[in-house]
């Protein structure tokens, strides 16, 4: 593996050395130093960490939650009861007696859940809510089930879309005054977008609703790549779903936690079966892993590495990167409109996508490259995307702006 070298705006302490020792961490990237995955916003690679919990849990403890007269149950009862104050605290919930945290697969069934269990009962007749239509379709096609369940039963509810710059892809705010009225009671959001990596800015969408209606985020993109702070009053909402999976834990693993404060508390139908105990337990490890690591650190390397490829590959003539114009800056100083965190997602005007991938793939890089899952695109708007997280190197970066310069 060729020697990281610094990344423009963050050569401070250690900073490299800090990276090179966690990326030792993860045996698949350093098995495999001809290959550089990129895909990180599909799923993330696992820490030994993560790994050795595991293995360490399923020797030792393993047995059901919730159920036991002995100390192997027991243990996993405490686990899985200690894994939910794990998220409060990671979350920094501001009031973690009031909140509470249930366990899901991922993101996709985590806001179905909010939707059917808390939204549906929650709206009645003539209400409004606020969805994104321009996002991942696992945040915009539970909403629309919910207004088709409601319907079901003579509840008319209208479904807004949040208004979206063309561009930059972020919502407008300009244009929020618009669909914002006195029967506005819900607002879907997103924190990061999984196609430009903008952070959405939903404070914004705060004070265009005002301090009375739920804002629910799906965080798939933001847990684990950036500090996400609940007792900042910039990230007022009320529900934050995210997948484990995207932050270092074993697929399958994912939460929401909901703040409890607007509108009933959120308490999942049905009954819960068994748990996913060794999911709970790699999401625990990953939570400690990345709070020792630095979310903030963390966040700046991403930035840093996504600067440099979005900046360069804008003068490279056959590429057009999409959403914001600008790239991201290891500078918190910036706009926030112009925040692009770990993810770059671009087409090249003369090769598919698919095919791009492809070639990408043969030169060891593992991308998406497909429709990425986008509410409205269909398989023709397909694009390339490059997604990061720590593991990844400036000489990755390097070796990759090289590949995609000889494709011009
Ligand atoms: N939601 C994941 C992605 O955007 C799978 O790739």
């Amino acid at each position: 593996m060729s020697a990281v070298r610094p990344i423009p705006g963050a050569e401070h302490d250690g900073e490299t050395s800090w990276q090179r020792e966690l990326r030792e961490q993860f045996p698949i990237v350093t098995a495999h130093p001809e290959l550089a995955y990129l895909d990180s916003a599909a799923t993330s690679q696992k820490p030994r960490a993560v790994l050795e919990a595991v293995q360490a849990y399923l020797t030792t403890s393993n047995a059901n939650a919730g159920r036991g007269t002995y100390p192997w149950a027991n243990r996993t009862t405490d686990l899985v009861e200690g894994t939910r104050e794990r998220v409060k605290e990671f979350l920094r919930d501001p009031e973690p007696d009031r909140s509470a945290v249930h366990f899901t697969g991922g993101t996709t069934e985590g806001l179905r859940t909010v939707a059917r269990d808390w939204l549906v009962p929650y709206l009645t007749d003539g209400d409004e809510i606020l969805v994104p239509y321009a996002d991942h379709r696992a945040n915009l096609d539970p909403w629309l089930e919910a207004r088709r369940l409601l319907a079901e039963r003579g509840v008319d509810v209208r479904v807004r879309a949040l208004p979206v710059q063309a561009v930059s892809g972020d919502y407008d705010h300009r244009r929020l005054g618009e669909v914002v009225g006195p029967r506005t009671r819900f607002v879907a959001a997103t924190h990061v977008h999984h196609v430009y990596g903008g952070d959405m800015n939903v404070h914004r969408i705060r004070a265009a609703v005002g301090p009375d209606v739920p804002i629910c985020l799906d965080a798939a993109q933001s847990v684990g790549h950036l500090p996400l702070g609940l007792d900042d009053p910039a990230l007022d909402v009320d529900f934050v779903v995210f997948s484990g999976h995207k932050a270092m834990a074993l697929p399958g693993t994912g939460a929401v936690w909901a703040r409890n404060a607007r509108g009933p508390a959120f308490r999942p139908a049905g009954w819960q079966g068994t748990p996913n105990t060794v999911g709970i337990v790699s999401l625990r490890a990953a939570l400690d892993w990345l709070d020792a690591a630095g979310p903030d650190r963390i966040a700046r390397w991403t930035a840093g590495l996504t600067t440099r490829l979005t900046d360069r590959l804008r003068h490279l003539d056959p590429y057009e990167v999409l959403g914001c114009p600008a790239g991201l800056a290891a500078d918190s100083a910036l706009p926030a409109a112009q925040r692009r965190h770990g993810i770059v997602t671009f087409r090249h005007r003369g090769i598919p996508s698919d095919d791009l991938g492809f070639v990408l793939y043969s030169h060891g890089f593992m991308v998406r490259a497909d429709s990425l899952c986008q509410a409205g695109a269909d398989e023709k708007d397909g694009a390339v995307r490059v997604s990061l997280h720590v593991y990844n190197t400036v000489e990755e970066i390097d070796r990759l702006l090289a590949v995609l310069a000889s494709l011009t």
